[in-house]
Order: C-alpha cells, then structure tokens, then sequence
C-alpha cells in the first residue's frame, strides 16, 4: 500500500469539475484530421444495411471499434459517474477503462467507485489503470496484481504523463527505471498491458519500445483534444505557457507513426485525443488504428445529458462511420482500414 495521500482524492474532484466546466482543449493546435478527406468510391457495392461494425478487442467480440477512455474513480462523485458510463459501455457492447487507481492503493474509502465499473459492465472488457509514476518506484509486482483483481480487469493501463506531472502542484517528475519495471509487470502478469499517453501523443519510438517491452496495446492519445497541462495550469492558477499548454504530437501523426510498426509487431492501436464524431473515428481507423477511444467529450455528455442520451450520441457517430464505410466501399472494419485518404492539398 501507498502512503496515505490526502490530495489524490481532492485532485481527481478537481480534475472532473474542470474538465466539466473550464476550457481545457488544445488552443492552438488540432488533433490534424481535417487535413485528409475520404476516397470517395462512386461504385460502391455495399448493401448499407449489412455494414459490419464489430471488431476484436484482444480477443473479445465487440459491437463497436470504440473505447470510453480511462477517467475517473477515487473521489466521491466518480462512484456515479462510472456507473452511468459502465451502463452505456455495457449497452453498447464496447470496452471501458477505469481512472487512475492509484486512490484505492491509499486506503478503502473510494473502492466502490472503481468496482462499480464491473458490476455494471460485465459484458464487455474493463481495463484497470495506473500512472507510469508510480509503476517507476514499484516495489512489488502484487500491487498491481491487486488492482487487477479489485475491478476484474480484462487488461491494464499504464499512463504516461510526463506532461501533466510537469505542471501538476507537487507532481511525480522521476520516472528512472520505468520501462525496467514496465517488462517485469508484462513477463509476471498473465493480461494484456497497454500503455497510453493523456493527450501529448506516443511517437514512433516510445511506442516501440513499449512493444519490446512486452506492451500488447498503445493508446496514442494525441494532442488535439483535451490538454493537461491546460487542467493543471487552470488547477494552481498558475502563469499560462501556451507553449506547453499546446505541447504534443497530434493525434493523426501519433496514428501514422505507429501504425508504421505494424509491420514488424503484433499490437493493438488505440487512436485517441480530441475524436469527437464519426469522421474523425473512421479517418483513425484509416490511419491505422484498430479501435478509437474517447474522454472528455464523453464525461461532458454523461454529466449533462445522462445514459440514453450518451448512448444516443455514440450510436449517431457510429452511425456516420457506417455512411463513410458505404460511399468509399467497405463493409466492415478490416475493409475501411484498406480504404486511404487523401491529403487535402492534392485535391487542388
Ligand atoms: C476527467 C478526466 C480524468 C482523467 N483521468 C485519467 C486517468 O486517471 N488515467 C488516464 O490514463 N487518463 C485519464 N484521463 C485522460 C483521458 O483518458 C484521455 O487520454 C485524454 O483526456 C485525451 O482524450 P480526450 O481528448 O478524448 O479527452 C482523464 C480524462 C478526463 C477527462
């Protein structure tokens, strides 16, 4: 167990009401979708009504290529916030992560708000989820084995946050000896572990040696959508650096230099940062993710509008993707990943 922390708890309570009700995007700089657009293909010959969106997720059949990101838990009001987004999950068929676990490692109190996800999705995958800070001072391998078990997680999350742990008010900046630790959780823990960033993006050789190091998922998490730097500059009330309230690779780069490993390795990619609708989702999948993953835009809509209205919101996205497939003529995920874009500046 961890030392007891007081502010953990106060920290995700704040980072939930900022994300809620500040603006915390990337200000200047985009997730880089709209600089593609679709190859339209005038003899399609789909029969829009068998459009097939289903695909794997490390094994599991589900309904729709799309992840609910990991937010929240630890505090008192994730308890109801992941369990309305572990019923959309469970509605919809698709996987769902948990927020950083870390709280439950400090003491009892807030248990029920991680548990909660399982209880209310347990058709479909959970991921647990834990902060690369504190996989780097690791001691035993059985606290994560702990986690594991205390929400029934089909996989792990480990993020990276480099970022944010930057201008978090005394936040964890010593990651020494983290990818050591990262091989002796992959070799001694018999499930997948995926590690994502928060919103600055994974290039190319971070997410390459994540691979040789035993990791079977990146979720790139690309700059474009929500910034953390922009949470923890507006949390202390501190100086705006644009600079790095803008610092990342976007989320369409992450994807392209990622994919590129698909050659040589087994893994799933994960596209997320700043997706908000079915363009942007079918364009990742194009640039090579297998599935897309989405956070903020999610909470705000669970929060403000509630269950039908979440679910109905990602039915419509999916429902635009399923249009997309149609007029560039594919009629099932593996066929939309063969389809390409176009850069926008050779169409004049
Ligand atoms: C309120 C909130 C809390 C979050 N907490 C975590 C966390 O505990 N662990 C984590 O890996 N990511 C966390 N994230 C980051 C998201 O999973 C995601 O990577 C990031 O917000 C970028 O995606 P977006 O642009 O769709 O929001 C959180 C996001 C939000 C909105």
């Amino acid at each position: 167990m961890l030392n007891q922390n007081e502010n953990t708890s106060e920290r995700k309570k704040d980072h939930i009401d900022l994300c809620l009700n500040e603006s915390v995007v990337f200000n200047n700089k985009t997730n880089g979708f709209e600089k593609y657009d679709f190859d339209h293909f005038a003899l399609t010959e789909i029969d829009y009504n068998k459009i097939d969106l289903t695909t794997k997720f490390f094994g599991k059949k589900i309904k729709y290529p799309f992840l609910i990101s990991c937010m929240t838990g630890g505090t008192g009001e994730a308890k109801n916030i992941n369990s309305n987004l572990a019923i959309v999950a469970n509605e919809l068929g698709i996987p769902i992560g948990v927020g950083s676990q870390r709280q439950a490692l400090e003491d009892s109190t807030f248990h029920e708000s991680y548990k909660i996800i399982k209880q209310n999705a347990n058709k479909v995958p959970v991921l647990g989820n834990i902060g690369a800070a504190q996989v780097a001072c690791l001691i035993s391998n059985d606290t994560i084995k702990y986690l594991v078990d205390l929400i029934e997680a089909e996989a792990m999350v480990i993020h990276l946050n480099p970022v944010q742990e930057l201008f978090q008010k005394n936040g964890e900046t010593n990651f020494t000896g983290l990818l050591k630790k990262i091989k002796k959780l992959t070799r001694e823990i018999n499930i997948p572990f995926i590690a994502k960033e928060v919103g600055a993006g994974i290039n190319r050789k971070a997410a390459r040696l994540l691979i040789e190091n035993g990791i079977r998922g990146i979720d790139i998490a690309g700059a474009g959508g929500t910034s953390w730097s922009a949470v923890e500059m507006k949390r202390n009330n501190s100086e705006i650096e644009t600079e790095f309230w803008n610092w990342g690779l976007p989320t369409s780069y992450c994807i392209k230099e990622t994919a590129k490993l698909k050659k040589k390795n087994f893994f799933t990619l994960i596209a997320s940062g700043g997706i908000t609708n079915g363009f942007e989702l079918a364009k990742s999948i194009i640039l090579g993710a297998d599935i897309a993953a989405s956070a903020r835009p999610i909470l705000k809509s669970i929060v403000n509008n509630g269950v039908d209205a979440t679910i109905s919101e990602i039915d419509k996205m999916f429902e635009n993707v399923k249009k997309v497939m149609y007029l560039t003529g594919a009629s099932n995920i593996k066929e939309l990943k063969k389809t390409r874009l176009i850069k926008k500046e050779e169409l004049y």
